[in-house]
């Protein structure tokens, strides 16, 4: 089995998404870590920090803009058509949640989020593949534990992230034969700008027990590196959410979207804290 350094060696584009903080970055500085004179594309509104202006090339774009969104892609398709023989690794990592009840959020949010979580990802990755069909590469896509079951008052997001899941493996079985293929992965709670930007009053890792998941954007990136070289085509991040994601899955999904409403219910924002449960 090759070691994460092993298995870079092969590639000779990488793009990230969402490198400027939490996980994307994360990952972004594993690779700069293994493979420092690779060529790392970052997307993102804001550029990632000092470390990246030297072998990085940082594309600013909002990928819930379509236009944008095609816009990037034309020039990642130069630089791929311009660099050396060797595989593409496109990492989709970008996404945000929004906490609260469906009809408290607000809808334009609420699109904004399904096309940076669900549209980007279809339009970037079926943009690139005839490329990456051609070199050879592995599409990672971001998901989440959330994707497993319904998630109330995270009811979009969650959606999203089932989305993002069932797609990556699905296309997995599409790309059998080829010399593409897929890992979906699914990190359950880990400390980065996510819980801020999503309104949560506290995150899940400030309020549970010794057993709620807890992980930092590091050790999410190792983990999604070295299931890359392993070649797996699914990550759950560590034994808390494997063993929440084995559970959910053997009880009706009545009762696990019942469960896990009441465990969000507790983090809800403050401002809503008086409204009707
Ligand atoms: N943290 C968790 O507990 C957790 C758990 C499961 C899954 N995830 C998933 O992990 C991924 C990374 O999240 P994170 O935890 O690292 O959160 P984060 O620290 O908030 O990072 C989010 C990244 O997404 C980018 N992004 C947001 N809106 C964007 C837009 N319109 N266009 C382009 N990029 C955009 C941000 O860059 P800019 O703001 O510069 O654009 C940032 O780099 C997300 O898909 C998230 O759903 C997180």
């Amino acid at each position: 089995m090759p070691t994460p350094t092993e298995y870079l060696k092969h590639t000779s584009v990488i793009i990230v998404t969402g490198g400027s903080s939490g996980i994307g970055c994360s990952i972004i500085k594993a690779i700069k870590n293994l493979a420092p004179t690779s060529t790392v594309c970052n997307l993102s509104r804001s550029k990632p920090g000092d470390f990246f202006d030297q072998h990085g090339i940082h594309i600013a774009t909002d990928l819930s803009d379509s236009k944008a969104v095609a816009a990037a892609a034309a020039q990642l398709k130069i630089i791929i058509a311009e660099a050396e023989a060797g595989e593409v690794l496109l990492i989709n990592n970008s996404g945000f949640g929004d906490y609260g009840r469906q009809q408290d959020l607000d809808r334009a949010k609420q699109l904004q989020m399904i096309d940076l979580n669900v549209r980007a990802v279809v339009d970037l990755t079926s943009q690139l593949l005839p490329q990456m069909l051609e070199r050879g590469g592995c599409v990672v896509n971001v998901a989440s534990t959330a994707g497993f079951q319904p998630t109330a008052y995270l009811a979009t997001y969650g959606a999203t992230k089932a989305f993002v899941l069932n797609w990556t493996l699905a296309l997995g079985e599409d790309l059998r034969g080829t010399k593409v293929r897929t890992l979906a992965v699914c990190p359950g709670p880990t400390r980065s700008n996510f819980f801020k930007s999503a309104g949560f009053e506290t995150p899940p890792m400030q309020q549970g027990t010794s057993l709620t998941p807890d992980m930092t954007s590091e050790q999410v990136a190792d983990l999604t590196l070295q299931a890359l070289a392993a070649g797996k085509s699914l990550l759950v991040t560590g034994w808390k959410n494997k063993l929440i994601a084995f559970f959910g899955s053997k009880f009706p999904i009545i009762v696990v979207t019942r469960v896990g409403a009441a465990i969000l219910r507790k983090m809800r924002l403050e401002a809503h804290k008086g409204d009707s449960k």
